[in-house]
């Protein structure tokens, strides 16, 4: 049995790092474990132009110590210019674009309406080789929370590819077979990115005993054959495929409320979480692939230097991490990082 496993030094290529006390309670725990991050701009005020994304860069850097790479991401809206979103990736600001529907979740109030209003972004993101992440749900009210995810390859994700082929999008935090079968169906410019929780609970965990609001986020966890389905994608070796923890944190009166925030905060122990699950499929073999080398090769950055060891021991995760409740809190997971 292999006791230690020994990784190039991961990246999070989908995490929230809020602003102001939340990103500097949260920030050294990404740090801890990942090179670099992409950067969600969910913000309050989302991250539309280059000048707050450069600012927004340095309140991380602040929080998060050397050693450290945001990479940071624009908020697209209706309103998105494409000269701005070609000036930002030109001068290194940012390497990705993000699209909220409006209305989907957190803090995308501004997002877009209609996928046509950034066509023109779109367009000169192809043509440069900017990558699209996309927050793949509808948000039309008829349509069941469980299937939206679905509904949206249907009626937004494949017309969108059928009209730019070219475009490098990633699929963010995939929880259904639909999403997996159709990200190993396209070609090799999508990929898609797959969280800890999203291996781990089922809908059935959001109700295992009473309401567990911490378990809630979006897309929200889907049945046992979903959840399946991803991690048979996560572990497959499939280059498509990598690691983005959507680590979301929000304050525990936030969570536990008779209206609880979307968000499941993973941080602290994502590789973990991430590394006991693909111990269980036998893929140990599998696991930098996903965590450290398909992400970087996706976005056309060098893989990082340095390596982290993780080791097969018991680690409890605490009720509180800094005031905030984890994932997995309270169980004993069977890896941790060694010194
Ligand atoms: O659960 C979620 N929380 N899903 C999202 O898409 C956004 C995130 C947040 O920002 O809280
Ligand atoms: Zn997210």
């Amino acid at each position: 049995m292999t006791d230690t496993i020994t990784i190039r030094r991961p990246d999070d290529w989908h995490v929230h790092l809020r602003d102001g006390e939340l990103l500097e309670a949260v920030a050294p725990f990404t740090a801890r474990q990942f090179a670099r991050a992409i950067v969600m701009p969910n913000l309050k005020s989302p991250i539309t132009t280059v000048a707050a994304a450069a600012e927004y860069r340095q309140r991380i850097v602040a929080a998060a110590g050397d050693g450290f790479t945001p990479l940071m991401t624009c908020y697209l809206t209706d309103f998105s210019e494409p000269s701005e979103i070609e000036r930002g990736y030109r001068d290194g600001t940012w390497v990705a674009a993000k699209l909220y529907p409006a209305n989907a979740t957190t803090n995308s109030a501004f997002g877009v309406t209609d996928v046509r209003n950034i066509y023109p972004a779109l367009e000169a993101m192809q043509r440069i080789g900017m990558v699209l992440c996309v927050h793949g749900e509808v948000t039309d009210p008829g349509i069941d929370i469980f299937d939206r995810e679905a509904v949206f390859i249907e009626r937004v994700l494949a017309p969108l590819l059928a009209d730019f082929p070219e475009l490098k999008i990633v699929f963010e935090h995939i929880t259904t077979a639909d999403a997996a079968d159709f990200v190993i169906g396209s070609a090799a410019n999508v990929a898609a990115t797959i969280t800890p929780h999203h291996l781990i609970i089922n809908r059935s965990d959001l109700f295992a005993g009473g309401l567990r609001p911490h378990l809630y986020c979006l897309p929200v966890a889907k049945r046992e054959a979903h959840r399946l389905a991803v991690r048979a994608a996560a572990t497959s070796g499939s280059a498509k495929f990598f690691l983005g923890t959507d680590s979301a944190p929000h304050s525990r009166e936030a969570k536990e409320s008779a209206c609880g925030c979307a968000g499941i905060f993973n941080a602290p122990f994502a590789l973990e979480s991430y590394l006991a699950a693909f111990d269980q499929d036998d893929a140990l073999d599998r696991f930098e692939a996903f965590a450290s080398l398909n992400g970087p090769a996706f976005y056309g950055l060098a893989v990082n230097p340095g390596t982290i060891t993780l080791k097969r021991s018991a680690v409890r995760v605490p009720q509180e991490v800094a005031g905030l409740v984890s994932f997995q809190a309270g169980e004993t997971l069977g890896w941790a990082i060694a010194d």
